[in-house]
C-alpha cells in the first residue's frame, strides 16, 4: 500500500560522529565534489542505481522515491580532535590532495564540535577535544543542545546522525539495557561501565527526532532500551557496521555455495590494515566487537541445522592485523575450503586489495539518505530493509538477521516499491 511521504524540502543536516575520520572525510569530500560536478558518486545506490517498475520500465531509485538532494545537505559533527575536515582529510591520506583542493573551502568550514568520549571505551585514542560532563545524562543533554544549535545555525529542516567514529570495546547485554527506564536510570547514575558514549549519541539523536545510523559494530542501538525509545519517539534507527569489503565478498560467495548445494568445511579470513581504525582494532577489547560482527554472517546464510552434511562443521576464523605501511588500503585474504560431489575437497582463494574508506563512503551516504526518507515516510524503529548496507544487520530478539546480499537487495527494492504503491514487475507479461 502506498505510504504518505513528506517531500524532501529544505536542508538536511548530516551530523557525523567521528567527522574527522577517514570514512567521514571521504564521504563528505565525495559528496561535496559530486554536487560541484568534480567527481562521480560511484558505489552509491541512491545516486546511481536503478530498479524495474511494475510496467517493466527501469527507473533511477532517486526518481522512484523523494530522496534529499545532495545540494541540500549540510555537514557537521563531533570529533575528539579539533581539526577541520580539510586538515582531517589530509591526515587520513585516503584522497589525493588535488581531490581535496576542489572543495577545500567547504571542508575547512566544517569544524567538529567537542566529542562525548570516554577513554575506557577506546584506549588507543588520546583526543583533547572532549566534552566535560559529570554524568552520562549530562553528556546526552550537551549532545542534544549541539543538535538543536546546529539545526538553527544552519537552517536545517531535518537532521540525521551518523556514527562513523571508532569502534568501542565489546560489552555484553546487561539489565540496564533491557528497558528505556533502566537505561535512563543508568545514565543518571553515571554507570559508565554499561552506558557507552555511543549510546549517548544515539539517545540524543532519537530524542531530537533525528534518525540514527550506526556504522561501526558497536552494540549501542542493539538493545531493547533503544528499540523502545525509537518506537516511542517515532524515529528510524539503522546499522550496524558498514558492509564494505571482505564481508561484502563473503555474503555474495556464501549464497552461491548454498544455492549450488556445495559444502564448506572452513573459511579463514585475514586482513592487514594501517589506518587509525586498524590501530583502535589492535586492542583486543575493541577487536572483539568487530570479530563478533564479522563472524555473524555465515550461520544464517548456511543454515547448518537444515543442511548438516554441507555446513554442520564450518571452521570460521577472522583476523585483523594492524600494519601501518598500508594505511587505508586494506588487503584482505580469504581461504575457503569447500567440497563437492561425493565430498571431494576444493579451495578458493580471494585476495581483495581494497580501499576501505572508498568502499564505505557511499554506504554511509546511502544509509543517511534512506534513513531520512524512512523518517519522512513515517517509518520508525529498526530499519531491517537497510540490512543490505550492513555487516551485522540490526534485528530484535524475535527475528534473525538477513545476510544474503541478494535477499537484502530484494528487501530494499520491495520496501521502496511499497512506499510508492508499486508491485514487482511481471516478467511473463
Ligand atoms: N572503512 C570501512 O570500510 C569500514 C567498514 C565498516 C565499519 N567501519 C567503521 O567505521 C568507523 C570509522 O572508520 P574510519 O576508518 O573512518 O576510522 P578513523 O579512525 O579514521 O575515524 C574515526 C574517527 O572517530 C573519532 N572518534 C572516536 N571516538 C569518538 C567519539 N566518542 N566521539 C566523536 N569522535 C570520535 C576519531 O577521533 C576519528 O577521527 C570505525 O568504527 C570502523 O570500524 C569502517
Amino acid at each position: 500500500m502506498k505510504q504518505e511521504i513528506k517531500p524532501a524540502t529544505g536542508r538536511l543536516g548530516v551530523l557525523v560522529v567521528g567527522v574527522g575520520g577517514a570514512v567521514a572525510t571521504t564521504m563528505i569530500t565525495g559528496t561535496l565534489a559530486s554536487r560541484k560536478g568534480l567527481a562521480k558518486p560511484i558505489g552509491s545506490i541512491t545516486q546511481l542505481a536503478t530498479m524495474r517498475m511494475q510496467n517493466n520500465q527501469e527507473k533511477l531509485i532517486k526518481e522512484v522515491v523523494p530522496l534529499a538532494s545532495l545540494n541540500d545537505i549540510v555537514f557537521g559533527g563531533w570529533d575528539i580532535f579539533p581539526d577541520n575536515a580539510y586538515e582531517a582529510a589530509k591526515y587520513a591520506e585516503v584522497l589525493k590532495r588535488e581531490d581535496l583542493e576542489g572543495v577545500k573551502d567547504e571542508l575547512q568550514a566544517i569544524s567538529p564540535m567537542a566529542a562525548a568520549f570516554d577513554h575506557n571505551w577506546a584506549k588507543r585514542l588520546n583526543g583533547t577535544h572532549i566534552k566535560k560532563a559529570t554524568t552520562r545524562w549530562e553528556m546526552v543533554e550537551q549532545l542534544r543542545q549541539d543538535i538543536r544549535d546546529f539545526k538553527v545555525a544552519n537552517k536545517c529542516d531535518r537532521v540525521v546522525v551518523l556514527w562513523a567514529a571508532s569502534t568501542e570495546i565489546y560489552i555484553p547485554l546487561s539489565d540496564e539495557h533491557q528497558s528505556l527506564a533502566a537505561l535512563e536510570k543508568a545514565m543518571k547514575e553515571n554507570n559508565t561501565e554499561v552506558v557507552s558514549p555511543s549510546m549517548c549519541y544515539a539517545y540524543a539523536a532519537i530524542a531530537e527526532d533525528a534518525p540514527f545510523v550506526m556504522g561501526a559494530p558497536n552494540l549501542c542501538v542493539d538493545i531493547p532500551a533503544m528499540w523502545e525509545f525509537a518506537k516511542k519517539m517515532q524515529v528510524p534507527i539503522a546499522g550496524k557496521d558498514f558492509k564494505s569489503g571482505q564481508t561484502l565478498m563473503k555474503t555474495v560467495l556464501a549464497p552461491m555455495f548454498k544455492t549450488r548445494m556445495l559444502g564448506v568445511s572452513g573459511w579463514f579470513s585475514t586482513n592487514i590494515l594501517g589506518n587509525r581504525d586498524g590501530e583502535v582494532l589492535d586492542d583486543p577489547d575493541n577487536f572483539k566487537t568487530k570479530e563478533v560482527s564479522k563472524l555473524s554472517v555465515l550461520d544464517t546464510i548456511f543454515e547448518p541445522e537444515k543442511f548438516p552434511d554441507l555446513y554442520g562443521d564450518v571452521y570460521h576464523k577472522v583476523r585483523i592485523n594492524y600494519y601501518p605501511p598500508r594505511k587505508d588500503n586494506k588487503e584482505a585474504w580469504d581461504n575457503i575450503d569447500i567440497f563437492g560431489w561425493m565430498g571431494y575437497p576444493m579451495e578458493i582463494k580471494v585476495n581483495f586489495l581494497c580501499r576501505d574508506s572508498i568502499l564505505a563512503a557511499p554506504i554511509a551516504l546511502d544509509l543517511v539518505l534512506f534513513c531520512d526518507l524512512a523518517s519522512r515516510a513515517g517509518m520508525c524503529g529498526i530499519q531491517t530493509w537497510l540490512s543490505f548496507f550492513c555487516k551485522s544487520p540490526m534485528h530484535d530478539f524475535d527475528h534473525l538477521p538477513e545476510h544474503d546480499l541478494f535477499e537484502q537487495w530484494r528487501m530494499v527494492k520491495q520496501t521502496l516499491r511499497g512506499m510508492v504503491g508499486e508491485k514487482e514487475p511481471d516478467y511473463l507479461a
